[in-house]
């Protein structure tokens, strides 16, 4: 085994926190069966009790140990999209921790797909629970250097296996109820799930899940996402306000500085965080952004940026 393999499933045992790369974002994990350990994911992130994690298996054969019922629809899914950018809620067993669940009667669980994440979980030999490992409320990491700027000593080992291939967070997709429903968009498009169970996916509803808060997934700077043709204008209006402006766009706007975004749905999943954080780190107060493709990965993207460019809870 890989000697910081071997670290990480030493430090995991302990009930210690390891980050790990995954092909979505990063992940800080802890032994999803150790309350003592998932607790100390909470507190490292900053991140309030009760928002519920996912908790990452090495691979399908271990969702029984999870879930109470494995639904064919998530047999089919699993199949189909495991290792993947898909994380299906079932109903969970008694004995899996509330400290992982929130409280709630369901869990979310998913097989990452990063040759890192799945030797990890296979030494380990079980589930870890692991949010984005980034601060609560911020950019979630796509790289190891962004886990490190955000957590400093809180992961006693951190993996770097590069920079993620996905770049946004798995599809949510609940399995609990009456019919599937989707509760986050992600990696995995909404079209693929719809056509490989054969039904249409309700959308949206009542959760209390972090990533599905308005204002979540945003930079420090303030995000303008706009209609294409209102870009420059927008750019103009915020410059002309006296805020220090930058532009995330795949081409020059000619008067203003710009961080690369690339219009192309896969790509601009793989650097929009990494954008959104280089907008910070160069210090713009505004980043000005062009609403992009809803096809495929495209809504996930679209679905962050919204986010990002919702209002705050100060109401800026
Ligand atoms: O791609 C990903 O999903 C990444 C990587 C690390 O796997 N993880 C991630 O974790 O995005 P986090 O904690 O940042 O977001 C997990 C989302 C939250 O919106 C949470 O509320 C939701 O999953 N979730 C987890 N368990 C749930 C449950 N039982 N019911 C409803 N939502 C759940
Ligand atoms: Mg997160």
């Amino acid at each position: 085994m890989r000697p910081e393999i071997d670290e990480a499933v030493k430090v995991l045992r302990a009930g210690g926190l390891v980050a790990f790369p995954t092909e979505t974002v990063y992940g800080l994990g802890a032994d999803a069966r150790s309350p003592a350990a998932v607790r100390r994911v909470f507190e490292a992130k900053g991140r309030p009790l009760g928002h519920p994690l996912i908790v990452h298996l090495p691979g399908a054969d271990h969702l029984e140990r999870w879930a109470a019922r494995v639904p064919d629809a998530a047999r089919a899914l699993a199949a189909r999209f495991w290792p993947g950018p898909l994380t299906l809620i079932l109903e969970k067993r008694a004995d899996v921790p509330d400290e992982v669940t929130g409280g709630q009667p369901t869990v979310g669980l998913r097989v990452p797909d990063h040759p890192l994440a799945l030797e990890l979980l296979a030494a380990f030999g079980g589930g870890l629970a692991a949010p984005s490992a980034n601060r609560f409320g911020s950019v979630s990491p796509t790289t190891a250097a962004h886990v490190a700027a955000d957590l400093g000593s809180a992961a006693a080992v951190i993996l770097d296996g590069g920079p993620c291939r996905v770049g946004v967070e798995s599809t949510i997709v609940d399995l609990s109820g009456e019919a599937p429903r989707l509760l986050r968009p992600g990696g995995v498009p909404r079209e693929a799930i719809e056509s490989a169970l054969g039904v249409a996916l309700l959308i949206g509803g009542e959760v209390r899940a972090p990533g599905t808060l308005p204002s979540h997934y945003a930079p420090r700077a303030r995000v303008r996402a706009v209609a294409a043709g209102a870009l420059a204008a927008e750019a103009a209006r915020e410059r002309d306000a006296g805020r220090r402006v930058v532009v995330l766009a795949a081409r020059d706007v000619p008067g203003f500085s710009r961080i690369a975004l690339p219009d192309d749905p896969e790509a601009r999943a793989r650097e929009l965080y990494a954008a959104l954080r280089e907008v910070d780190a160069r210090g713009f107060e505004v980043a000005v952004v062009a609403l992009g493709s809803l096809e495929g990965i495209g809504a996930a993207v679209e679905d962050r940026l919204r986010r990002a460019s919702a209002p705050r809870p100060d109401g800026t």
